[in-house]
């Protein structure tokens, strides 16, 4: 563990443990989603083993020991409910995890237990680290949540070592999908530029709603194409990646999705030339769900 570059603007006691914040002050961010998302992980934060050993193992399908292993320092931007920095900890020598939301003041709570962690405040602009500091970063899920997504990622690979790797998750601009997939999302859409605009406990309501009405007939849906029908048609169903999720994911998902103000989406071509102009070159796209997530390596 390195001792940060920069005095912190303010410390927070949590049990035995000290966090130190560094935000506000980031440039590159949008508040009102941070917002949502402390408010989000503060009633999600409570994933059970299993949920994340198996959801884990879907995003680090590309990672091997060679890239992550005890000797590794990383860095998890956005970390949100600690729930990839707990996948992680046994995997790895130190884990910084860091988030702008409250979110690290339940996540500390929830891996108190993890000696190998440590929680801080902080967002992409203020990583209170030296640049090349850093053997894997991950940021899973984050990086589209702020409006400058390119220059996001070139800020995070900066904190990595040259020869290191960063395992990325962006949302997919479906990409690999037809028409009536993309009309369907594209319709979506507009139903969450309207619920994130609530306020939070509606906003969690109209979501639970959505999640009952809508993911789990679509999940049913495609556990029953695939029950009756032979082969992969069911593979093309929206949502059918929450066919072994549970509740708990699902719900959590479903305000992920519909409560938050700022979401972009990118194609592989995109995700590409953002991580060549950052230093980097492409090590595996994962051909799985989630899309898109990458593994690259730092010139
Ligand atoms: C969808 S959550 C993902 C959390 C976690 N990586 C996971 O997958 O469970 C997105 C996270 O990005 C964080 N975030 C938003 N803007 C950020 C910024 N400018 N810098 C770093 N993190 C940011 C949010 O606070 C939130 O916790």
């Amino acid at each position: 563990m390195q001792p940060y570059n920069t005095s912190e603007l303010s410390k927070r006691k949590i049990g035995k443990r000290e966090v130190h914040c560094f935000h506000p002050g980031e440039e590159n961010i949008d508040l009102e989603t941070v917002q949502s998302f402390g408010e989000e992980w503060l009633k999600f934060n409570a994933f059970s083993a299993e949920e994340i050993k198996s959801a884990g193992d879907q995003y680090f399908d590309i990672v091997t020991e060679k890239e992550l292993n005890d000797s590794s320092y990383v860095l998890d931007l956005g970390c949100g409910s600690g729930r990839w920095t707990k996948y992680m900890a046994s995997k790895s020598k130190f884990i910084e995890a860091v988030d702008p939301s409250h979110a690290v003041f339940s996540a500390i709570q929830a891996y108190n237990d993890l000696d190998n962690v440590r929680f801080t405040q902080a967002g992409v602009d203020t990583i209170p680290f030296n640049d090349n500091t850093f053997d894997f970063v991950i940021s899973l899920g984050v990086l589209h949540h702020i409006p400058d997504t390119e220059k996001a990622l070139t800020s995070l690979i900066r904190k990595l070592k040259p020869g290191g790797h960063a395992l990325i998750y962006l949302y997919y601009a479906l990409d690999n999908r037809g028409f009536l997939f993309r009309f369907i999302f594209n319709v979506s859409t507009l139903v969450r530029r309207v619920v994130s605009k609530l306020p939070h406990a509606l906003k969690q309501f109209i979501c639970d709603l959505l999640a009952i009405c809508i993911y789990l007939p679509l999940i049913g849906l495609s556990k029953l194409v695939k029950a009756i029908v032979p082969g992969k048609l069911h593979m093309k169903i929206p949502l059918v990646y929450y066919r072994d999720k549970s509740w708990n994911i699902i719900r959590n998902d479903a305000l992920d999705r519909f409560g938050t103000p700022l979401e972009q989406r990118f194609n592989k071509v995109q995700i590409t030339s953002m991580l060549k102009a950052a230093g980097m070159s492409i090590v595996r796209f994962s051909e799985n769900e989630p899309y898109w997530h990458v593994l690259a390596q730092k010139k």
